[in-house]
């Protein structure tokens, strides 16, 4: 690779800079890469493997800060998880029901999705009290959506703002089923309510607008859960008490940190990558299904089925890209790869709508917000909707200091929309990657020639 292309400029040993500079001759992308485990999958392994009975083995968790947060909560109420690695990790469960009342309080630091599914879990836990707290983006972030439905289920849960954000108290109860219609589609909402369900006696059923990722749903069968689920309505019902049995968990790599290298290789001319073993899940492909509408050349190889979840390679080659409308069913299916999916939108011809997918403004960031203003001070031109935004492509980019607002997301973004701009593009607070992808910067290093 060019040795000038990326620096790393640490901030009083806690934050770093993260500076790319194009060479005026340009650059192209190269190379096998893999990404990291996936982090939905991983959260759920981590869980469902401490209130499994008997020990769960874990291949190729992720090793970010959030299934790191996951872990620690878990095993502050008696959970046994080994050291945490790619290789193999062992959770020793401790049973359905049986989490211990922890001394202290649970954070769940960044993590969305170790708060909301953890509080199903707590909430159906009769007689043990818990306090739960995360980082300040986590303890903005709307906590109603799951506190209503536990609600209606008879939980007890106090919090500010009228019990809509963390930290949160719970006291725990003996829960009744619930048909709960979701007003959003969120896999977070839907798996915070099942996992209530799993010690409910009875049927306990949510219902979505769209389908969301269905990860809990594949792993609490695998675990030994009884699950129905009805693809007409977007229903799943879970019979319950359940009885959990713990498993051998392999992870394939996650979609939305392939999405950066799939983007980046569609974009940066002259780029050939191939990802391997990334989950495809349907639920979670919206990615391929929108790059295909733009006009990428992306092919699924070796197709194959690993531990219940759908996996494959992807290759990249970069090509022409054309303007898209992202709306209605398929945003669920690609909701965490908008902010990149803006960065491609604008090196291709149009103008490219997202529309239904005012459930960014509410994630680690304002993500709609975040991303029109630090791409429109590199020169695109975006505008924001209070639901979207619509991008047009073909202004060229210019490299200044952007910021990720401690969001991953947001700062991998910046990132790859540097490769095209030109000069230095200079991304402050970008070690916020390692929430869900550590090694970034070291395979930007790897593919960039
Ligand atoms: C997740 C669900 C999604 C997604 C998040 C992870 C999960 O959130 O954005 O990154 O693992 O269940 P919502 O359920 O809030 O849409």
């Amino acid at each position: 690779m060019s040795a000038s292309v990326i620096t790393v400029e640490t901030q009083q040993n806690v934050s770093h800079n993260l500076i790319i500079q194009r060479p005026p001759s340009g650059l192209c992308l190269q190379g096998r890469i893999r990404v990291p485990g996936d982090k939905s999958i991983s959260h759920r392994a981590l869980m469902l493997g401490a209130i499994a009975q008997g020990e769960t083995q874990i291949q190729g968790l992720l090793l970010g800060e959030d299934p790191r947060s996951t872990a620690s909560c878990f095993q502050a109420m008696g959970a046994e998880i080994s050291e945490l690695n790619t290789e193999l990790v062992h959770v020793l469960g401790i049973g359905l029901g049986n989490l211990q009342e922890p001394a202290d309080v649970l954070n769940a630091g960044n993590s969305g999705t170790t708060l909301r599914l953890m509080l199903g879990l707590l909430a159906s836990h009769p007689g043990r009290f818990f306090t739960i707290t995360g980082d300040s983006s986590l303890r903005s972030r709307p906590m109603s959506r799951v506190v209503k439905p536990l609600q209606q289920m008879g939980a007890q849960i106090w919090g500010r703002k009228d019990n809509s954000l963390a930290p949160l108290a719970v006291q725990g109860k003996s829960l009744q089923p619930i048909h709960y219609n979701s007003p959003i589609a969120s896999a977070q909402v839907k798996s915070c309510i099942l996992l209530a369900g799993l010690s409910v006696e009875g049927q306990t059923i949510v219902t979505e607008p769209a389908l969301s990722r269905d990860h809990s749903e594949r792993m609490l069968r695998a675990f030994g859960a009884e699950l129905v689920s009805d693809p007409e309505t977007n229903s799943v019902t879970i019979n319950g008490p359940a009885q959990l049995v713990g498993q051998k968990v392999i992870v394939p790599g996650d979609i939305s940190s392939a999405a950066f290298w799939l983007v980046a290789g569609a974009i940066v001319p002259d780029s050939e990558l191939v990802i391997e073993n990334v989950g495809v899940n349907p639920t979670r492909t919206g990615i391929l299904d929108a790059l295909a509408m733009m006009g990428a050349d992306i092919q699924q190889e070796n197709q194959r089925e690993v531990a219940g979840e759908p996996v494959a390679d992807l290759r990249v080659r970069s090509s022409g890209l054309h303007s898209c409308t992202l709306a209605g069913d398929i945003i669920p299916r690609l909701i965490d790869e908008i902010p990149i999916l803006a960065v491609a939108a604008i090196f291709a011809k149009g103008t490219t709508t997202i529309r239904d997918a005012s459930e960014l403004r509410v994630k680690e960031s304002d993500r709609i917000a975040v991303m029109a203003q630090q791409l429109n001070q590199m020169g695109a031109q975006i505008h924001e909707l209070p639901d979207g935004m619509d991008i047009t492509g073909g202004t060229p980019l210019t490299g200044t200091h952007v910021d990720s607002h401690t969001d991953h997301r947001i700062a991998m973004s910046l990132a790859i929309a540097a490769l095209n701009a030109s000069g230095t593009t200079t991304i402050l607070r970008a070690e916020a990657a390692s929430v869900s992808y550590p090694e970034f910067n070291a395979t930007l290093q790897q593919v960039c020639q």
